[in-house]
């Protein structure tokens, strides 16, 4: 394909579904087309995805933009060559880039998601999607009118254990489930709040594109230890519920195939580590569903024996997905999920351990570049996850009961 009809072609796909129909899939990139991919906010998450995408063939990572120029230059060294923005604008400039990754801080996510689909290039957003209920209904909107291929980076949709736990479901092996128990823990050492990162010296205002890392939150002095620990500030934050539980609760979404929760609750505190934090490091969720169905998740930074994992309760059967669980006995621990039949109801049911492999979520997203067909983790699983953990907080911080509707109408707050 030359490569004016491939340009051609991508900004038909711009148009939407309708407009891709006329150009066969296989027509569209050839296995030797290369992809041709910028990244916003290559910090922490972002440096991890950069060597993950360097490993998918017939990908060609060129461009990054990120706010500091310590993140630009290390960038360089991982991928040379690549030229380097400051401002995530002048990259989405770039006519000759297809697909952009976003890992910037949450409260950046909205922006950076709406500004790339409106460039009509193909995302991969971290997650959460979005820092708010209002965001994700934009980005959702906007994800819809694209036609653009977007995965979020709920990794866990790729895994083998939830093909696995689908399908005992879909077989009806687990019957009717009421009630699914979630955890998450972490331990550091003592003095040590979880994710407190020290500020670089280099980290200076000369060195950092303040304003637009503030993206829209109330001006201010150059403030170094909020951008580098900005995970632990309300205003582009949403703790560990935006941070992890939102992997879990899509994970369990899409095993049973929730729909939006309508209440929400949580209660919890700053107890492991008083160092300033407005973020709970301590936090237990209960989410009400429509269909007659009770999720928990809790999370500690104090303690880390049980890993994290979820309990998937069935009148037939039970699923458990753990990862990283100390095993008290053999001292191992590890990824696995198990299905085991609840007597009273299955009498005869085996018990049964998962063995589906897991797909490399980066790939699927180039895959499906190529073929235009839906990633593993679309945004609608984006938007539904990040609805979930957006009630819980609105729950910790109102100290109420929070139904969706109530959430769906609070304006959120810095
Ligand atoms: N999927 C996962 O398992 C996983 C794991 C870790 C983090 N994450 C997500 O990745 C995201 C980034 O987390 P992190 O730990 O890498 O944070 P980080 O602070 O280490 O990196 C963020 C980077 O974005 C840059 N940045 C800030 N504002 C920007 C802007 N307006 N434009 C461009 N760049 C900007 C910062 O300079 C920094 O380099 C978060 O949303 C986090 O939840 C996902």
């Amino acid at each position: 394909m030359t490569e004016s009809t491939r340009r051609d072609f991508l900004q038909r796909a711009a148009l939407g579904t309708a407009a891709f129909l006329a150009y066969p899939p296989s027509s569209v990139l050839g296995a030797n087309d290369r992809i041709r991919i910028g990244m916003i906010g290559v910090g922490n998450r972002g440096q991890d995805l950069l060597e993950e995408v360097q490993k998918v063939r017939g990908v060609q990572l060129v461009a990054m933009a990120d706010v500091y120029s310590r993140r630009r230059d290390e960038a360089k060294k991982m991928a040379p060559g690549i030229q380097t923005f400051d401002d995530h604008r002048r990259l989405l400039d770039m006519k000759n880039l297809d697909a952009v990754i976003v890992a910037s801080p949450l409260h950046t996510h909205a922006r950076h998601f709406l500004d790339t689909l409106a460039a009509g290039k193909d995302l991969y957003a971290e997650k959460t999607m979005t820092w708010s209920i209002p965001e994700a209904e934009q980005c959702l909107a906007a994800a819809k009118d694209s036609g653009r291929v977007i995965q979020i980076g709920l990794q866990w949709e790729s895994s083998g254990a939830l093909a696995d736990a689908r399908k005992w479901i879909r077989d009806g092996a687990v019957g009717r489930v009421t009630q699914v128990n979630s955890w998450m823990s972490r331990n550091t050492p003592h003095g040590k709040g979880q994710w407190a990162r020290a500020v670089p010296s280099d980290c200076t205002a000369q060195n950092v594109n303040w304003s637009a890392f503030l993206n829209g939150r109330p001006d201010r002095p150059f403030d170094p230890f909020r951008l580098i620990n900005w995970r632990l500030f309300w205003e582009f934050s949403g703790g560990n519920a935006t941070e992890n539980m939102v992997h879990q609760i899509a994970w369990i979404m899409t095993a049973l195939d929730l729909p939006l929760p309508s209440a929400a609750y949580m209660s919890g505190g700053v107890f492991s580590e008083k160092d300033g934090r407005e973020v709970p490091d301590t936090i237990a969720v209960t989410l009400d569903f429509p269909n007659d169905i009770v999720v928990t998740w809790q999370s500690t930074f104090s303690n880390n024996h049980y890993g994290l994992g979820e309990h998937i309760l069935g009148s037939d059967g039970t699923i458990e997905h753990t990862w990283g669980e100390s095993d008290m006995v053999k001292g191992e621990s590890g990824e696995g999920v198990r299905y085991f039949s609840e007597r009273v109801n299955r009498p005869q049911g085996p018990a049964l351990t998962g063995k589906t492999p897991d797909q490399d979520h980066m790939t699927n997203w180039v895959d499906c570049i190529r073929t235009r067909k839906t990633p593993n983790a679309s945004a609608e699983i984006g938007y539904r996850s990040a609805v979930a953990v957006h009630m819980a907080n609105l729950a910790y911080r109102q100290k109420q009961r929070v139904t969706l509707e109530m959430a769906k109408t609070v304006k959120p707050e810095f």
